[in-house]
């Protein structure tokens, strides 16, 4: 098996002055890539800011002998996104990679949820990757190469109790990927979505009261697994989707406690109902089962693929 290597590419891992972002970050400049160290350095819930977590990890590279600079801005403003691009230009006079990571918590249940956690769980999630990718798009895509990753959450996917504000952030990322891998393949971008699981001051965060609410499963999770609920355990799938021998776009991917696996969102086959006239109430009742019968299904690769779909089970 040849070596993924990283010589003579530049990433920005947003979010990595500690946590999952940071061991990607390390990885990469062990690799060979010089790295942004992008990290607002504030609270697990988004508030204050130092230079502490950055600066720690630019020393934890640049003392191994890699390559890497600290940039402090916030991924959450259009201003931030950009300045944290430039500062890849400036050190290293490119950028090939993006792991979109930053991010913090604020969980609430639904009828609790305030505008102010709202903005701000979108803003970091959602409009930051937004915000970072679209300036490192708009170099990938002259340069013709380019790898991007997205942090989701398996609570944006398949759902998690009192993050409505997390998960709609989470599963909107999802759609960026969708759509940002279809107008980058031709120039090679590749873009990915990644559902991570690991300890951290996020997961650490939820609170006993929460913990109980998710069900007694989830609050043995991280006790049970020890070792591979650390985040060096997500670790080698988000570099290998930053590398050069990845060639996957538009898909997801989740790295759990050492179970690495291909998450997707597919249609059943369904029924197909009369075509000249549209069914009736009554019809769909009568054929809910196959309506929602998964036993056959497709992964359309897009909107037009999934019409291609549709015209080929009627021919049927
Ligand atoms: P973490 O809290 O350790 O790391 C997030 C980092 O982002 C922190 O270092 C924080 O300072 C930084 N950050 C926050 N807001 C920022 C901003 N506006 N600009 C720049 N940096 C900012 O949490 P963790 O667990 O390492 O999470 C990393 C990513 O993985 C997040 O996007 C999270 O939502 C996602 N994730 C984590 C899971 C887990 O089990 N730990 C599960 C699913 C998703």
């Amino acid at each position: 098996m040849s070596k993924v290597d990283f010589s003579g590419r530049v990433a920005i891992v947003t979010g990595s002055g500690g946590g999952l972002g940071r061991t990607y970050a390390l990885e990469l400049a062990a690799r060979g890539a010089s790295v942004v160290i992008n990290d607002l350095g504030g609270s697990f819930d988004g508030k204050g800011g130092s230079h502490r977590m950055a600066d720690q990890v630019v020393e934890e590279i640049r003392s191994a002998g890699g390559k890497a600079v600290a940039n402090y801005d916030s991924v959450a403003t259009r201003a931030g996104g950009e300045a944290i691009v430039q500062a890849a230009l400036d050190a290293f006079g490119k950028v090939d990679i993006v792991i979109n990571n930053a991010g913090h918590l604020r969980n609430a249940r639904f009828e609790d949820l305030n505008d102010e956690n709202l903005d701000s769980i979108l803003d970091v999630h959602l409009k930051g990757a937004v915000y970072v990718t679209q300036p490192a798009y708009k170099i990938m895509k002259k340069q013709g190469y380019g790898r991007v990753v997205f942090a989701s959450s398996a609570a944006g996917v398949f759902g998690n109790a009192q993050q409505a504000a997390y998960g709609t952030a989470k599963a909107g990322l999802i759609g960026l990927m969708n759509v940002l891998s279809l107008e980058g393949k031709e120039h090679g971008v590749l873009c990915n979505a990644l559902l991570p699981t690991a300890n951290s001051r996020m997961s650490e965060a939820m609170d006993p009261k929460q913990l109980e609410a998710f069900g007694a499963q989830y609050a043995a999770f991280g006790e049970h697994l020890g070792q591979s609920y650390e985040p060096a355990f997500v670790t080698p799938l988000v570099v290998y989707l930053a590398s050069e021998t990845c060639q996957s776009t538009h898909a997801i991917y989740s790295a759990s406690v050492g179970r690495y696996a291909r998450a997707f969102i597919g249609i059943a086959d369904g029924w197909n109902g009369p075509r000249l006239e549209p069914a009736s109430v009554e019809e769909v009742a009568a054929n809910f089962e196959q309506i929602t019968d998964t036993r056959s299904y497709s992964i359309p690769g897009s909107l037009s693929d999934e019409f291609d779909i549709i015209n080929r089970n009627f021919r049927k």
